[in-house]
């Protein structure tokens, strides 16, 4: 019998205007997954602790999903228990179904010593959340195997470029999804305009990792045109909330991923005002879960 015990972040991704291209990783909160190779041919998993609604069937579960497609990739036959131990309390957007994907792979690529590179871990890692998403999108578990600020350089082939960043205070409001994905309604006509403004804000987010400069960052990042609309009107709070966050000295406040979840950025000294005009703000929004204080992290995927 082989086991290992893993510790995998949540992860912000789009980070406002990088759409599927960029995410980071957060210190807190993070998930347990403890994989063990026990001899048998059946792939099975379990979930611990706050279990919430997670499918346990493999096929319908992203680590599960993860697991297959690394055995089919490397023709190999195994069977193992996954056990999934939820710490976060999750919201949607927060990456929560790829840190366990991640999670899985980077135990079986140990525990199996198939030496992959973090790119085949990316790439293998990313169709589990065909079971969450519907889509094979890079960006959260990227972030989650690599820690840091991830840039998706590109998609065929995966490669992906990690950019250490600077521990900015953040403060994230988890918010359940009131629809499974908001994907399918997103528009990608922006128009000229839009398109080069998306694209000058985006440049803007990697000058901003490099110099450390969290003003600029969050003024970057708290504008996308293709994404927030569609979120941002899902939530019914969400304009307000952002308009007072900004206007307490948040640097910024965009949708976390693929939404609900709200992210704001901001100093430390202004990280309790603003994580309770988040709290207030929510409130009374069904779906809210609760608020985290964290920062953003260079740490990924590792053994616990
Ligand atoms: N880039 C993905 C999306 C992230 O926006 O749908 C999902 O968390």
């Amino acid at each position: 019998m082989k086991e290992i015990r893993i510790k995998t972040p949540a992860t912000s991704a789009n980070v406002g205007p990088g759409y599927d291209i960029f995410a980071m990783a957060l210190a807190d909160p993070c998930d347990e997954v403890h994989l063990i190779l026990d001899g048998s041919d059946e792939i099975k998993i379990e979930v611990e602790n706050d279990c919430q609604d997670i499918p346990t069937k493999v096929e319908d579960n992203v680590a599960g999903l993860a697991a297959l497609e690394l055995l089919k990739r490397h023709q190999l036959k195994q069977g193992m228990t996954i056990k999934i131990i939820k710490h976060m309390k999750s919201g949607g957007g927060m990456g929560t179904t790829g840190a366990s994907a991640a999670a899985v792979v980077y135990g079986l690529n140990k525990l199996l010593d198939l030496n992959l590179s973090e790119n085949e871990m990316i790439d293998i890692s990313r169709m589990g959340e065909v079971a969450s998403g519907g889509s094979p999108h890079a960006d959260n578990v990227a972030a989650s195997i690599m820690g840091g600020f991830v840039l998706v350089k590109s998609y065929d082939p995966i490669d992906v470029l990690k950019l250490d960043i600077p521990e900015f205070p953040v403060v994230l409001a988890a918010i359940k999804k009131s629809q499974r994905t908001t994907r399918g309604f997103i528009t990608y006509e922006i128009g000229q305009e839009k398109l080069k403004e998306q694209m000058a804000r985006c440049s803007r987010i990697i000058h901003a990792v490099h110099t450390k400069d969290i003003e600029e960052f969050g003024s970057a990042f708290s504008v996308d045109y293709i994404a927030e609309p569609v979120r941002g009107a899902a939530i019914p709070e969400y304009e307000e909330v952002k308009k007072h966050v900004i206007a307490a000295g948040g640097y910024g406040c965009q949708i976390s991923g693929g939404g609900s979840s709200v992210i704001a950025l901001c100093s430390p000294e202004n990280i309790d005002l603003i994580a309770a005009i988040m709290e207030k703000g929510f409130a009374d929004n069904p779906n809210f879960v609760k608020v985290y204080k964290t920062t953003t992290s260079n740490l990924g995927v590792r053994e616990a």
